[in-house]
């Protein structure tokens, strides 16, 4: 009885041992999920704009400074940044992020892949 019972039922913490095998943070994958791009459906360049506008304004940030754009995504925040004469680095874990990013660098707007939680190289 009881080895029937066992036979059709499905154990949690198995299920939950199963999914942390997979070897992708929730970090690597999340922002590549469909689910990601309906919650952020909103966030486009003019909504990145203003919020740089507000940002530059508010920590009054003259435009002799460098800035370091982490988990940059495709770049949106340090594209308007650097059309704003700013020197800036954006780095981020995705490489199809920074693939994207990259068609906007010049000599003032670069891009790197790179997890944020290391040190970043000189
Ligand atoms: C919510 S998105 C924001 C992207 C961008 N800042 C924007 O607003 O368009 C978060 C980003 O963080 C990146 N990310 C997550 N963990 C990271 C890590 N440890 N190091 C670098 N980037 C990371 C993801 O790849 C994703 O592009």
């Amino acid at each position: 009885m009881f080895n029937d019972t066992a036979k059709n039922t499905v154990f949690l913490p198995l299920l939950v041992r199963n999914n942390m095998s997979n070897p992708k943070k929730w970090y690597q994958s999340w922002f590549n999920t469909p689910y990601y791009h309906i919650l952020y459906n909103n966030r486009d360049q003019s909504e990145a704009e203003n919020f740089i506008k507000n940002l530059v304004s508010y920590f009054d940030i003259s435009p002799d400074k460098r800035v370091l754009d982490l988990a940059c995504g495709k770049g949106r925040h340090s594209i308007f940044l650097s059309s704003l004469g700013y020197d800036v680095l954006g780095v981020d874990l995705s490489n199809q992020n920074i693939a994207e990013a990259e068609k906007y660098s010049n000599p003032n707007l670069k891009f790197r892949v790179h997890d944020m939680r290391d040190p970043l190289p000189s």
